[in-house]
């Protein structure tokens, strides 16, 4: 996949050095991952590798193999629900642990238990997630799900994926920069308020006249954001969207971005057209930005003035996500 728009400016643009954020990530879409594939993720500046078992599940483990170190993304094979490495046909099960090594019945009960450590996965609403944190604590919230469809359920009308050349972080900033809109997108900026911020989640819910194809009209656009990697946006007027969005940090200067437009099922005609009108403004809308992002210097000190947005609120609370100082080392596994 190529970015949108390449990086043109050869300075430095101060992103490489930021740290990268702990959360849950997509790293895919659940019909990417096929029953019995192997898929070597490269996401978080590292590797971790993927495999779907028999059984339907996904499961994931770092990508050396602790005998010899082959990488168990590379001619390695599903066998059941475990992987096989290709070098000595080791079998690795979902905990990491050893399930068969074909030349000797003499695995000690710690290499059964787990010796290859492992990555939390979950799939939701049709997105695979993992769990990255630099010391491997354990999740400290759940995935989003899609709020409930008030008839039925969503209908998933678009499916887009960018790479831009940008730290992750910007993305959801985006929209707290409320002067761009005038001058990036050429619609004035919803009336916003401030954002709440409850536990993991950043919730922002704005009801106002909407200038929409119809004229002047009731509307309600709600943003919740959970954790540094999941953002859901809600359209209701003239029509009714939900914008999922999904940022996952590749490096700390490479940002794979997903989206999933939903809309409500059972639309007239005329609906579907207005539905479908929206979607594309917001695909054009994003597009906008790329180039921007693409370009842009990593200002920890922007100059600011009124108007701007609560562009240093929104960073306060993101560095939550920077900050694993208290989180304790994981438990190393030696083999026996
Ligand atoms: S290196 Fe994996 S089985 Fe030997
Ligand atoms: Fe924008």
């Amino acid at each position: 996949m190529n970015p949108i728009d390449v990086t043109t400016t050869t300075l430095d643009r101060g992103y490489a050095e930021m740290p990268i954020p702990f959360g849950w990530f997509a790293i895919a879409l659940s019909h990417e991952i096929s029953n019995g594939q192997i898929v070597t993720m490269k996401y978080f500046g590292t590797e971790f590798v993927v495999w779907r078992g028999g059984d339907g599940t996904l499961r994931a483990v770092d990508p050396f193999c602790p005998h010899l170190g082959a990488h168990l993304g590379v001619a390695s094979d599903v066998v059941g629900n475990d992987l096989r490495c290709p070098y000595h046909h080791w079998q690795f099960n979902g905990e990491g642990g050893v399930t068969k090594i074909p030349y000797t019945d003499v695995i000690s009960p710690s290499m059964k238990r787990s010796c290859l450590p492992t990555w939390p996965i979950e799939e939701v609403d049709g997105v695979v997630y993992a769990w990255f944190h630099p010391k491997k604590a354990a999740p400290k919230w759940e995935i989003a799900r899609l709020p409930e469809c008030p008839n039925g359920d969503w209908v998933l009308a678009r499916s887009k994926q960018w790479i831009v050349n940008v730290h992750c972080r910007e993305i959801p900033e985006n929209g707290q920069d409320y002067a761009h809109f005038g001058a990036v997108h050429g619609v004035p900026s919803s009336p916003s308020t401030e954002f709440d911020v409850e536990g993991w989640t950043r919730h922002n819910k704005v009801v106002a006249d909407m200038n929409t194809p119809k004229g002047l009209m009731k509307g309600r656009i709600e943003v919740t954001a959970t954790g540094p990697g999941q953002s859901m946006v809600e359209y209701e007027d003239v029509t009714h969207v939900i914008q999922s969005q999904q940022v996952t940090p590749i490096d700390a200067q490479t940002t794979h971005v997903r989206w999933q437009l939903y809309h409500i099922p059972g639309l007239s005609e005329g609906k579907l057209r207005v539905t479908q009108a929206r979607m594309r403004d917001l695909i054009k809308q994003i597009e906008q930005d790329m180039p921007i992002w693409n370009n842009k210097l990593n200002l920890e000190k922007p100059l600011l003035v009124q108007g701007d947005g609560p562009i240093l609120a929104y960073r306060k609370n993101y560095d939550r996500y920077f900050d694993y100082s208290d989180d304790p080392e994981p438990a190393v596994v030696a083999a026996e």
